[in-house]
């Protein structure tokens, strides 16, 4: 399964989402808060219960130790969310602060979350905040930059509106040269979509307006719903008809679309295309002509 990371260019809904996906995913999932300006899941929608003694910044000292007390934490701070377990959190960091003491976990992490999703099967979701970018390049202490590189899918959300687009448009290229660069390649930038419907006050730019305004593909959409979406926020009781919700139903499908794509791209990256030979391909076409002709 996928890891997939969760980025923005403002506050438009990477943590909202990035939950809606972990809660909504066929198989079991996690979401890592790894926004180095810190955690919201824990006074939000674990209203309170996780205190400090869990999370994101005690597997800094823990990578100290070494790989083996990095999974090992790790596993022990991990949040179920469902009466089963198979839904959990990593919940963020308490203070921005903490994220200087991460720059030498991010990568170990990102080693510990990709054989979460490769060999135990779960769908892994990381929250990696708004980017922050420096001379065209990821901020190396504002933003967890192994993480995003290492990750099979980099979603960059954005609102169907004028000024989500406008923030957004200046992260795409850095973005696009830092995955080339250090990452898995372009490819695995997309973007999420949160659809809100056309007002007075704006029109709502469709999703095909949006991939080209941008020139990157649209790999996901969720629908705007502010009831579930501030449940997702802010904890509480659940809105009435949230498990069948529109929006949870949509981060269902686009988990499966997320899936589908890092597939794709793995088997593209396992088995590339080889350019053409053509002189292999004249043998070839003269092979299976001789035998049609033979049974002919
Ligand atoms: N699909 C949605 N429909 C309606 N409202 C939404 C949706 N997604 C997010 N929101 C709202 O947008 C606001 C910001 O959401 P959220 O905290 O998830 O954003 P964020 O990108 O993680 O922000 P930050 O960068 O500040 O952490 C919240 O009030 C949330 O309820
Ligand atoms: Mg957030």
């Amino acid at each position: 399964m996928p890891v997939t990371a969760l980025v923005s260019a403002a506050s438009c809904g990477v943590t909202s989402s990035a939950l809606a996906l972990t809660l909504a995913s066929a198989r079991p999932s996690l979401l890592a808060e790894c926004d180095p300006k810190g955690g919201t899941l824990r006074a939000g929608f674990l209203q309170g219960q996780v205190n400090a003694g869990y999370g994101l910044y005690h597997l800094a000292a823990a990578e100290r130790v070494g790989p083996e007390a990095l999974a090992q934490t790790f596993a022990s701070h991990l949040w179920p969310v469902d009466e089963a377990g198979h839904r959990k959190i990593l919940p963020g960091l308490t203070d921005p602060a903490q994220a200087a003491a991460l720059d030498r976990t991010w990568s170990a992490l990102s080693d510990v979350l990709h054989v979460l999703a490769h060999d135990a099967g779960h769908d892994v979701f990381i929250d990696a905040g708004r980017l922050a970018v420096t001379s065209g390049h990821l901020h190396p202490t504002l933003t967890p930059a192994p993480l995003i590189h290492q990750a099979d899918l980099v979603l960059l959300v954005v609102r169907n509106t004028e000024a989500s687009l406008a923030l957004t448009r200046h992260l795409v290229d850095p973005l696009r040269t830092e995955l080339d660069e250090h990452g898995t390649g372009a490819s695995a930038l997309g973007l999420l979509v949160l659809e809100r419907e056309a007002t007075h006050r704006g029109r709502g730019y469709t999703t095909h307006q949006i991939a080209d305004a941008l020139k990157t593909p649209v790999l996901a959409a969720l629908p705007w719903d502010a009831a579930v979406a501030d449940f997702l926020t802010e904890g509480g009781t659940p809105p009435r008809g949230y498990a069948r919700s529109e929006l949870l139903r949509h981060a269902r499908t686009a988990s499966e679309q997320l899936e589908a794509v890092a597939q794709r791209r793995r088997v593209q990256q396992e088995f590339p295309s080889q350019p053409a030979q053509p002189q292999l391909a004249g043998v070839l076409q003269r092979l299976t002509q001789h035998r049609a002709g033979r049974r002919g």
